[in-house]
């Protein structure tokens, strides 16, 4: 029988949608893996994220957070795991400075960064979540493999991005994040990390021998632009398809390259 299908209208919206069930699903895959009772998401948004994931003590932080009290309910209802929520309405750096005692005692088994786009604020997150992080833990960084040269857009927030005028502007903004990659595979031996290469690059970090580096300064990461990146893509971010992350995070436990 030949099904009549119709063409799908393939708009921005959906494909925002497909990436945010995309990285979903690799977060709790990773909270599982890790069977994780911590999970700390930095940028938090409207939560399509953080209130979709099942894990035991979830921390949202963000200097704006876009929900309501009702929608907070409401989401308590959908998925019970949203019990014991803590919400900070305040920047990262903030949130490290006054409960860095309080994030030590519980430690963090995962944490999605996905704040302020910025290579020095990402790696800011990443360092800070790195300090708490415990045994087997894993950091996953949103945003590494930005599509265009205006999504890679370096500016010192979304609105200034989106200002910019900047030609192909979609308004998606990864920044250059993608430099955090770049410099943590530069200068830290004790990482493994990798891109899955899907939504915007979901980077995936965990203790361990890492199974390849690179050699950048941080003078050096500063000067790259977009151009460079686009070149270098696959070598750089260590891109992995999206599938094979069960695979690669027991690589990575176990030290194997
Ligand atoms: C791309 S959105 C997060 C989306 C969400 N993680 C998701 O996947 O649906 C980025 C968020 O980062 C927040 N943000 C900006 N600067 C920040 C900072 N310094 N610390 C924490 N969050 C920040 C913004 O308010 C915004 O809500």
């Amino acid at each position: 029988m030949v099904v009549n299908q119709r063409p799908r209208r393939y708009t921005s919206l959906t494909w925002k949608a497909e990436n945010a069930m995309e990285r979903l699903n690799i977060i709790q895959t990773v909270v599982e893996m890790t069977r994780a009772k911590t999970y700390l998401e930095i940028g938090v948004a409207s939560g399509a994220i953080f209130f979709r994931v099942k894990a035991r003590h979830k921390i949202a932080v963000d200097p704006r957070f876009e929900f309501s009290t009702m929608k907070r309910l409401r989401y308590l209802i959908k998925n019970p795991w949203n019990i014991a929520n803590k919400y900070y309405e305040m920047t990262s750096d903030e949130f490290f400075q006054n409960e860095g005692a309080n994030v030590e005692q519980s430690g963090i088994d995962v944490a999605f960064v996905d704040g302020l786009h910025t290579f020095e604020q990402s790696l800011t997150d990443v360092s800070n979540c790195l300090r708490y992080l415990n045994k087997g833990g894993v950091i996953i960084l949103h945003d590494c493999n930005p599509p265009s040269e205006a999504a890679a857009f370096p500016a010192a927030s979304f609105d200034h991005a989106r200002k910019a005028n900047v030609s192909g502007w979609t308004g998606d903004w990864c920044g250059d994040v993608w430099k955090t990659i770049v410099y943590l595979r530069s200068v830290d031996a004790n990482l493994r990390i990798f891109v899955l290469d899907c939504d915007t690059g979901v980077g995936i970090m965990t203790r361990g021998y890492p199974d390849a580096t690179l050699d950048f300064t941080k003078e050096r990461i500063d000067l790259l632009s977009y151009d460079h990146l686009r070149k270098k893509r696959d070598e750089w971010l260590n891109l992995k398809k999206p599938h094979l992350i069960r695979d690669l995070l027991e690589r990575a436990w176990c030290g194997a390259s």
